[in-house]
């Protein structure tokens, strides 16, 4: 297979071009994209459990408040603040101090306590508080919840005659995991900021995402993977996708250092 050079972000885009992109301070990563992510897109962090997905995104957000003084939104239904807090202390990244800042907001939702208004109050937050990082963890939680927090009158599907059609449960629910998943991402891209969606991986090869449909709806897709490569289990990343990006497509190891996540060269 012929392989593509990686090009320095620096060389292959003019400055308005780079100012376009959104550096992730994961060192290593930005090559692979061009200088960062395009600004204001929606990308898929996806993987099974344990790659690095949380990471990851602290790192991206930690840096987007430390380096550029940007403002950055951590929404989690999986994890306590407190435990997110402890988590990134690990990587030296002190979370309470940005948060006293303004710099970070972290928002822990318990999955019982996610409703249709969720998806709009994290809305007003990014609007309101001029977010322009944010992270959602995870957008699997979210599409598995959406036809808990569907309302019936959304529900309703006219006939030619005006009347209300009845589908089965499964179709209903499938039909609403399609549409929340449409409408999330959409909503997401018309804010002014860059969103990171973390993804459980799907099981089968066919798929990147365990809901199966937001690689395609997403701008980008990450994909990090955990695997036994000659008896030893290593962590590997690639950039599957990229809208508007000449992005690099080889597999990368990935390393969790003491400072965070590192993105390598593989040797050839
Ligand atoms: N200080 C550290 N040094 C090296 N590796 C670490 C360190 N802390 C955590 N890890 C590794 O990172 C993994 C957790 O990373 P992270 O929480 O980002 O994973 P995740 O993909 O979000 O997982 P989940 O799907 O369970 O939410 C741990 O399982 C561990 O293997
Ligand atoms: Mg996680």
């Amino acid at each position: 297979m012929k392989k593509r050079p990686i090009e320095k972000a620096e060389k292959s885009l003019n400055k308005t071009q780079a100012n376009l992109r959104v550096k992730t301070g994961i060192p290593g990563f930005d090559d692979l994209v061009q200088g960062g992510f395009p600004l204001n897109s929606s990308i898929l962090i996806c993987g099974g459990p344990g790659t690095g997905k949380t990471i990851f995104c602290l790192q991206f957000l930690v840096a987007g408040a430390q380096e550029n003084k940007e403002k950055s939104l951590y929404v989690t239904f999986e994890q306590r603040a407190e435990a997110l807090r402890e988590q990134a202390k690990q990587f030296g990244w002190d979370l309470s101090s940005l948060e006293k800042q303004g710099q970070l907001h972290i928002i822990s939702i318990p999955l019982e306590k996610i409703t249709e208004k969720t998806i709009k109050d994290i809305q007003q937050i990014v609007k309101k508080e001029g977010i322009k990082r944010l992270v959602i963890d995870s957008l699997s939680t979210l599409v598995v919840n959406a036809p808990i927090y569907t309302t019936p009158s959304e529900l309703a599907v006219k006939d030619v005659m005006g009347e209300n059609i009845i589908f089965s449960p499964p179709i209903i629910g499938d039909f609403i995991v399609k549409r929340f998943i449409y409408s999330f991402i959409e909503q997401l891209r018309a804010l002014d900021c860059t969103s990171l969606l973390i993804s459980e991986a799907s099981q089968s090869g066919e798929y990147i995402s365990r809901d199966t449909l937001s690689e395609f709806v997403c701008d980008g897709v990450v994909l990090i993977t955990f695997e036994s490569l000659g008896g030893e289990f290593s962590r590997s990343l690639i950039v599957r996708k990229m809208r508007s990006t000449k992005n690099d497509e080889d597999v990368h190891p990935v390393e969790i250092s003491e400072k965070g996540i590192i993105v390598h060269q593989i040797e050839k």
